[in-house]
This record gives structure tokens, C-alpha cells and sequence, in this order.
């Protein structure tokens, strides 16, 4: 019975394969009521799960549908996944990196829920650019110009789609079992051979403490195994914004300011650095000081931001039609010191309110709002020196400086 099985995990014992492989599958088929599945998930998140249940809810995850095979197609498929943050644009600097390194990028990417941001929505900025493709058209385009950049497809996973969609309403985003098999999963049936995970933590991120992160980045360690996929994670800071963009078109101009070498000073520089340095470590099995050199060779040599502008010819976008509000607003400091602190949090949902995000799923983004912010942590300001441009649409309340940024 269903109930039965809601309520052995309400008591915190352990679910086996087939109560969990029959339970979600019902789900996925409309036989289980979304309130049945919620109450399960909540158990979930409240007691937690056994490694042998997270890697059944993974196995049943991939189960639901295709799963990709590249063999004879790339050597060896290196795919990275970040658990979600505010500005996070890392995809689009570090994809054309790696890939005009020699190794192959197939990234299939996901839209933004909530503060955090997505690929998919920022790639859409750019007018054109299609994140649609067909199988046949990502092995088409990665023979090619070893590179690809898309959406999900349906059949990929697609009971994560119906589970994550629900989690997001049900409160149940952050459990780490959820997150570890959601994440898994993509990356296993979208054929990844190796995998890289830029996990998150600190008040703009899913997950909160490095006690968390580390759990999640144990158990996804643990589920690569099971799959023979060698699996590194990388634990960043989500407490401040990554670079200066918040907001989908800003942030593709800020990932290109990257790939023209305009911008190499913060710390988004620095994450997709480390990030494609260890991806290309991975792809071609070279030290991390080989692959930092041949990382730093094709972003001077201009072949980063080359590829990019390949990739999205490739997709149909007109990298010139990009397109960001003329109204703008500034925020200024009101007091002399020291930045100590940029919000991640209230910036995120600053850039909701702009309309830069989604609060339910079926919400139009607007792609040419957001926030540029034009100082760092450690800067020091005067009274009047503008902090932060708005770019907008939609009139909206400013939040309190205070809430933003932290002076001292
Ligand atoms: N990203 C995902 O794809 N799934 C999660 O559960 C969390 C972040």
C-alpha cells in the first residue's frame, strides 16, 4: 500500500529497491497523488536516506528514460554540473574553454527556479539561439565543433523533471539524497564518462554549511563508483555573487568579457579557472599544472572566446542582438568604509523582482534586466560612489541598501 510505504519512511526505516522503484514510477505514471508524493518526499528530507536507498532512487531515476551513448563518437565525455547559485554564468566561460582545449563539451543544462539562475535561460538571451536539439543534431554538432550547449532533452531523466518541479513547491529542494540522485542521474544518462560538481554553499545556495556539502559531495562520489564514473567535486562559496551580472543577458556579456580576457580579476574568474582546469585535467588524464597552461594559452590566444562565438553561430544565435534595458538606476553608498559584504540572498531576489527570474515555473523571464554590480568585497567607498546599476522594466521597490551591502 502507499500509505504504507509513506509511513515506513515517516519512521525512518529503510526503503527497499522495489518500494521506491514502485512508488516513484506510480508517481510518474499519474497513479500517486502529488500530496502522497510530497509527504513522501518531506520523510525524505526530515530522516534522510540510506546510501542503498539513494542509489536505488538513482537507478530508477535513470531508468525513466534514455540514456546517451557517445562511445566511438568521444574519447571520453567530461560533463560538470554546479548545484545552482546567484550569477552563476561558469558554464559559459568554461564550456569553450575546455573545448578549445581538444576536449569534447556535450552540457546539457536546465532553466532557473527561484534565485538561482540557468544556462539554458541565459543562452536564450541571445536571439536565435536555439537549446532544443535533437540526438541527432548534438552528435552532428559535437563531430563538428566539439562543442554543444543545449536543454534537456525529454527523454532524458525524465522523472527528475516531475520530481524536481514538485520539490520546488514542497519545501523539499535542499534534502541531500534528492539532490545527490537528481543531479547523478543527468549526468550518468546524458553519458558522461567523468564528472566535475561545483557544489555550492553559503545563503544564495541550496545548501547552507560545509558539514552538507561535503555529505553531498561523499555520496555523489559513492554513486560514481557504482557506475564506474570517476566523479570530483569542487566546494565554492555562494554567500556573495559570482562576478558582477546578475541577469540573463548581462551575465552573457560578463562570461565574454571573460573569454576576452577583460575581466580576470574576481571570483568568477578565478572559479572557471579552476573549474575547466580540472575538466581539461580530467578529459586528456594530465597533471592540473599541464591543463592551468593550456587553460591560460587558448583563453590569451582568443581560441576560449573563438569557440564560443562557434558555438553560438552553431545554435543559431545572433551574438549581436543582445539585448539590456536602457532604464537604469544606480545604488550609491551612504556611508565612507569598507565593502565586507554583498548579499547573496537579496540579490537573487532583487533580480526575481526585475523579473531576471522565475518565481513558479510557467513565469516569462525578462532577458534584458538585472544588476551589474560595479565594487567587490574589500573595496573601499565613499558616500555618493555608485555601488550598483539596476537595469529594468518594471518599477519596483529598491530593497534597503543595507539589506544589499554591508560597509564598514
Ligand atoms: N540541481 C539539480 O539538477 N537538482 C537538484 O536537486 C539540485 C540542483
Amino acid at each position: 500500500m502507499i500509505v504504507d510505504i509513506i509511513n515506513k519512511k515517516r519512521l525512518g526505516e529503510e526503503l527497499t529497491y522495489n518500494e521506491i522503484d514502485k512508488f516513484f514510477n506510480a508517481y510518474l505514471d499519474g497513479n500517486i497523488k502529488d500530496y502522497q508524493m510530497s509527504a513522501l518526499l518531506m520523510a525524505i528530507c526530515i530522516n534522510g536516506m540510506t546510501d542503498e536507498e539513494v542509489f536505488a532512487l538513482t537507478k530508477v531515476f535513470i531508468d525513466s528514460g534514455e540514456v546517451l551513448d557517445f562511445d566511438g563518437i568521444i574519447d571520453t565525455m567530461v560533463d560538470k554540473h554546479s548545484t545552482g547559485g546567484i550569477g552563476d554564468k561558469t558554464t559559459l566561460v568554461i564550456a569553450p574553454i575546455v573545448a578549445s582545449c581538444g576536449v569534447p563539451v556535450v552540457k546539457m543544462s536546465g532553466r532557473g527556479l527561484g534565485y538561482t539562475g540557468g544556462t539554458i535561460d541565459k543562452l536564450e538571451s541571445i536571439k536565435g539561439y536555439r537549446t532544443d536539439l535533437t540526438d541527432e543534431e548534438i552528435i552532428a554538432q559535437i563531430k563538428k565543433i566539439g562543442i554543444v550547449v543545449t536543454g534537456q532533452t525529454a527523454d532524458l531523466v525524465p522523472m527528475d523533471k516531475v520530481i524536481y518541479a514538485l520539490r520546488d513547491v514542497s519545501g523539499t529542494v535542499s534534502s541531500i539524497p534528492l539532490i545527490a540522485s537528481s543531479i547523478m542521474s543527468k549526468k550518468i544518462a546524458g553519458g558522461a564518462d567523468k564528472i566535475l560538481i561545483d557544489i555550492k554553499v553559503g545563503n544564495g545556495a541550496l545548501l547552507t554549511t560545509m558539514e552538507e556539502a561535503e555529505e553531498l559531495s561523499r555520496l555523489m562520489i559513492e554513486i560514481g563508483k557504482i557506475y564506474q564514473k570517476e566523479v570530483k567535486t569542487i566546494i565554492s562559496d555562494m554567500n556573495t555573487p559570482l562576478g558582477y551580472c546578475i541577469g540573463n543577458a548581462l551575465e552573457v556579456e560578463e562570461a565574454m568579457d571573460i573569454l576576452r580576457g577583460k575581466e580576470i580579476n574576481n571570483n568568477l574568474y578565478d572559479l572557471c579557472i579552476e573549474l575547466s582546469t580540472t575538466m581539461v585535467s580530467m578529459g586528456k588524464g594530465i597533471s592540473k599544472d599541464e591543463a592551468l597552461e593550456e587553460v591560460k594559452n587558448s583563453l590569451n590566444k582568443g581560441r576560449a572566446y573563438q569557440k564560443f562565438l562557434e558555438l553560438v553561430k552553431a545554435q543559431g544565435g545572433n551574438i549581436e542582438q543582445l539585448e539590456v534595458s536602457d532604464n537604469i538606476l544606480t545604488i550609491k553608498a551612504d556611508k565612507n568604509g569598507t565593502i565586507n559584504k554583498i548579499d547573496a540572498l537579496e540579490f537573487g531576489k532583487l533580480s526575481v523582482a526585475l523579473g531576471a527570474g522565475r518565481v513558479e515555473k510557467k513565469d516569462k523571464i525578462d532577458f534584458s534586466v538585472g544588476i551589474r554590480l560595479t565594487k567587490s568585497i574589500g573595496d573601499k567607498v565613499k558616500i555618493g560612489d555608485v555601488l550598483a546599476k539596476i537595469y529594468y522594466h518594471k518599477k519596483i521597490d529598491l530593497p534597503n541598501i543595507d539589506t544589499l551591502f554591508e560597509i564598514i
